[in-house]
């Protein structure tokens, strides 16, 4: 079965990430995949306009709509098992998944996290926070990783990462932006490309 393998994209906020991996699809680099489905945890999220103008199906779902962290991935599960989700990819997705869920999909769950690995990640560092705390650190080089989701925030094994520069008087915005243009950008979409050719392979 030659098909490609479907992914869900996952998402919180503006969706750039998501937009990087939608141009990749249409550009024909990301083809072992298709984006399939987004799936929303904040109502109103531009994420879902970009799935929509791209004409891929989004729903949102919300903790606080479902009532507990269990039922929010209960019905998530349900979502995902509806359309034949074979990866799962967190494009700015601010929610950490609990080990029941993330044990569910073993290697089928990517993310996307604006640090070089192992530096200013885990709970407590997302979006802006980790930029933030780079600056404050001092650090001169950071970057962007790609990883496989565990149990552990940030702790699975690493598929791609690539550095960038600190210059002299970055902010917070800056930097983000730089991470997002010189790294987050692409490595997201090669990352969702490998993955899929590799569960395309499994499936022969
Ligand atoms: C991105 O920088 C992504 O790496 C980060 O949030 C931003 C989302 O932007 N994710 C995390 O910090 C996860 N720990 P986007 O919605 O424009 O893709």
């Amino acid at each position: 079965m030659n098909a490609p393998v479907k992914i869900a994209v996952l998402v919180s906020g503006g969706g750039t990430n998501l937009q990087a991996l939608i141009d990749s699809e249409k550009r024909g680099d990301l083809k072992s995949g298709t984006i399939s489905l987004v799936i929303s945890n904040k109502e109103g999220a531009f994420a879902l306009e970009r799935a929509k103008n791209a004409n891929i199906p989004a729903v949102t779902v919300t903790k606080a709509a479902c009532g507990s962290q269990e039922a929010f991935e209960a019905k998530m599960k349900e979502v995902l098992a509806e359309n034949g989700i074979e990866l799962i990819i967190l494009a700015g997705f601010m929610s950490i998944l609990s080990a029941d869920f993330t044990s569910a999909y073993p290697e089928r769950i990517l993310n996307v996290h604006p640090s070089l690995i192992p530096s200013f990640c885990g709970k407590g560092f997302y979006g802006l926070r980790v930029h933030e705390a780079a600056l404050a650190y001092g650090v001169k080089v950071t970057g962007a990783t790609v990883h496989f989701v565990n149990e552990i925030p940030d702790g699975g094994k690493i598929i791609l990462q690539r550095a960038v520069e600190i210059k002299e008087g970055d902010t917070p915005e800056t930097l983000q932006r730089r991470v997002m243009e010189e790294a987050e950008w692409h490595l997201l979409p090669a990352a969702a490309e490998k993955v899929s050719a590799q569960i395309l392979c499994a499936r022969k």
